[in-house]
């Protein structure tokens, strides 16, 4: 089966670096035009742009925590192509510490940045997003999400918890918008070879994590790219609301 993505405009959020620039450069092969989001790495969404197959392609600054960044950002892609077909909401940060020792103006601080970036932002450029799909009848919006939505995250409470709003909020679209033709799913990886996962790859604790999986290894960026265009792909309407896992069973819920 081959997927193709012709003429659709695709926004992948986060897409200067790891998971997001993987499924920018397999969009852009299969056919589509595809706005790179960046927020503070200018030069790498630069790079990412340049590598892209095809044209018509463009990079685009949000920071997901301004709701301003982001109805410009929305509006701005508008005036330029008259349409989103297909929002990848990957853009996230993750910040480990002890969440009981570390200071507790700090913890504040921490979680609210996180649930602005990971939950608040994400719902935010949906909503923008999702009201110019119904005016063009339809369209696909994919959210990122993580296992430790299900697992637990000890040492990132607010990193746990703004996924596991992510995959309610993505479950609430799909009821929502299926009647305007817009089709909305959730894909929730373990651990992926990128930035945010190294600082946890370091000696023993790499090992320890590989040996989560029976695969013994983690996943590449690339391999949650392909997913997320398989998910984003004409013929699957059905699968709207899905929660996918995709952790190399490391973490198997029932
Ligand atoms: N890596 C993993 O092990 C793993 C596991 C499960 C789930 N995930 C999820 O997968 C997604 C992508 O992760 P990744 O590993 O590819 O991360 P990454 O390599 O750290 O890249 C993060 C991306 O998000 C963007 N970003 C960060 N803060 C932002 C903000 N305030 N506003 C707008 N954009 C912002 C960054 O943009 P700039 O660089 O331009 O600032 C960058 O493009 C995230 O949602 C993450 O939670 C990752």
């Amino acid at each position: 089966m081959e997927i193709t993505f012709n003429d659709k405009v695709v926004l992948v959020t986060g897409a200067s670096r790891g998971i997001g620039a993987a499924a920018a450069y397999l969009f852009s092969q299969s056919g589509a035009k595809v706005v790179v989001h960046y927020n503070q790495n200018k030069q790498s969404a630069e790079t990412v742009l340049g590598s892209l197959a095809g044209s018509g392609h463009s990079i685009f600054q949000a920071d997901m925590a301004s709701p301003d960044d982001l109805k410009k950002m929305t509006s701005e892609i508008i005036s330029r192509y008259g349409k989103i077909d297909i929002l990848v909401n990957n853009a996230g940060i993750y910040e480990e510490d002890d969440m009981v020792q570390m200071p507790f103006d700090k913890f504040l601080e921490y979680w609210d940045e996180t649930i602005r970036v990971n939950l608040t932002g994400p719902a935010i450029l949906s909503n923008l997003v999702a009201r110019e799909m119904v005016k063009t009848v339809g369209g696909r919006i994919i959210n990122v999400t993580s296992r430790g939505a299900f697992r637990g995250e000890p040492t990132a409470w607010a990193y746990g918890a703004s996924k596991a709003g992510l995959n309610s909020t993505g479950q609430s679209m799909a009821k929502s918008l299926a009647k305007y033709g817009i089709f909305v799913f959730t894909l929730a990886p373990g651990f992926v070879e990128t930035d945010m996962a190294g600082p946890c790859l370091v000696g023993e604790k790499r090992r320890e994590i590989e040996s989560q999986t029976p695969l013994n290894r983690l996943a590449q960026p690339e391999e949650i790219g392909r997913a997320i265009l398989l998910l984003a792909a004409e013929g699957n309407e059905y699968m709207t609301g899905c929660i996918l896992d995709m952790n190399g069973a490391s973490y198997l819920r029932t």
